[in-house]
């Protein structure tokens, strides 16, 4: 079978891409279904954009490779066609977009797109190989198990990054980028919660409160969740993208307070306050149980000196802790890294040593924090190579 385009990933810019690239374009998907983790997204409502979208929200080697793709699709580009299909949407926090019915609304609009275009989609289909030819590839396909050769002048890696293997993530994008000479950059899982050794926070598996979290490099203010393993929430995931094996980490649990002066002022008119009820004023009570042996929190306000809340605010404002390392790709939700941009077009998103090989969404080295940004490059990638074609 001879086709203009073949693009390898149903997923959010594989789908995305097909649209735009119009008649002559197969997807193809080893998956049953297309977009699973638009599907699985949001906690089912996928959070398909962020109204603040821009490439400061973005790691990359080149943190202005984005730039180009981003400014040409937009946020408003995409809630535009979410609206034209008349999906309802709501922001949840900090320009957070979601559905307010179903992910599944988002992967069913990509389909019809991507149809009305002319594309075909292939499911239950993988790669057994791709070779160069004078015009263009030459790919072996297993459909449903039976062989099947098709030639495209244009191929487009689009099978995402390696988090969630269970869900079918491969590394196939990284491998053919290698067969034709692209570079990659380290990856690594990104937006996934810190584990510590000897289940340390169990007790508080559960609790959760906003918090300020910070490394050497940055710091976020959102929520900080304890679970069995570790510290998960959405401050430890943005947290985690910036975060390096053996590096500490800051946690301020009671970022918008000047605590030490407020302390100061309580135990001048409520002296007689116990300073764990204190504490509790500001912090979950299950928190303030688990510190008071860490701490030796005890007796009343009017009991503490000025050294002791200084060494209590420390503590309280600028807890340092060490991860033994993360939940890593069966948890994470993105992966940093991948194919290196120096070897794409920023504009069109083609390999520049392969004419006719694109790579677009999370397999591209571009990951966006948490909160719509992800989701954002894959449409706008995948506009940019698909408009492209
Ligand atoms: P994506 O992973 O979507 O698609 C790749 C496709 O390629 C898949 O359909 C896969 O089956 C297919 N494939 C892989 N290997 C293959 C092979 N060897 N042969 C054939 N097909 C193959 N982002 C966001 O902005 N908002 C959000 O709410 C969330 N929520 C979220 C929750 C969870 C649990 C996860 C894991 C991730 C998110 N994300 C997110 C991140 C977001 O899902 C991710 O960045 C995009 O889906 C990336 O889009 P891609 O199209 O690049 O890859």
């Amino acid at each position: 079978m001879q086709i203009n385009t073949l693009i390898l990933g149903a997923g959010a810019a594989g789908m995305m891409c097909a649209r735009y690239s119009g008649g002559s374009t197969l997807v193809i998907d080893h998956a049953k279904a297309p977009g699973e983790k638009i599907r699985i997204s949001g906690g089912g409502r996928c959070n398909f954009t962020n109204m603040y979208a821009d490439p400061k929200n973005y790691l990359s080697a080149n943190p202005h490779f984005c730039k180009s793709a981003l400014a040409r699709y937009t946020q408003w580009d995409f809630i535009g066609l979410v609206d034209r299909h008349g999906i309802a949407w709501h922001e949840k926090t900090l320009g957070q977009l979601f559905c307010d019915g179903s992910a599944k609304q988002i992967i069913a609009m990509l389909v019809e797109e991507l149809h009305q275009a002319g594309a075909d989609l292939w499911l239950q289909t993988s790669v057994d190989s791709v070779e160069r030819t004078a015009a263009g590839f030459s790919v072996r396909l297993l459909r449903e198990g039976k062989p099947q050769t098709v030639t495209c002048r244009n191929l487009v890696l689009a099978t995402g990054g390696k988090s969630i293997p269970k869900m079918g993530a491969t590394s196939l994008a990284y491998d053919l980028a290698r067969q034709f000479g692209l570079e990659l950059t380290e990856t690594r899982p990104a937006l996934v919660p810190f584990t510590f050794p000897d289940g340390r926070f169990q007790p508080l598996a559960g609790t959760a409160l906003p918090a300020r979290l910070s490394n050497a490099r940055t710091s976020f203010d959102e929520a900080l969740l304890f679970t069995h393993r570790g510290l998960s929430g959405p401050a430890v995931l943005q947290l985690s993208s910036y975060w390096r094996e053996g590096e500490e980490i800051t946690v301020n649990l009671i970022p918008e307070t000047p605590l030490f002066d407020l302390l100061r002022d309580q135990r001048q008119s409520e002296g007689r306050r116990d300073l764990t009820t204190e504490l509790a004023r500001h912090l979950p009570a299950k928190l303030v149980d688990f510190l008071k042996p860490q701490l030796s929190l005890k007796g009343r306000l009017a009991d503490q000196s000025d050294t002791a809340l200084a060494a209590l605010c420390e503590a309280l404002q600028n807890w340092r802790l060490l991860p033994s390392g993360t939940e890593g790709y069966r948890t994470a939700e993105v992966t940093l890294g991948g194919i290196c941009t120096d070897g794409l077009s920023s504009k069109t998103m083609e390999a520049k040593s392969a004419p006719g090989l694109y790579a677009i969404g999370e397999a591209a080295d571009v990951t966006g924090w948490l909160g719509g940004y992800n989701f954002q490059w894959a449409w706008s990638s995948g506009f940019a190579a698909g408009t492209a074609i």
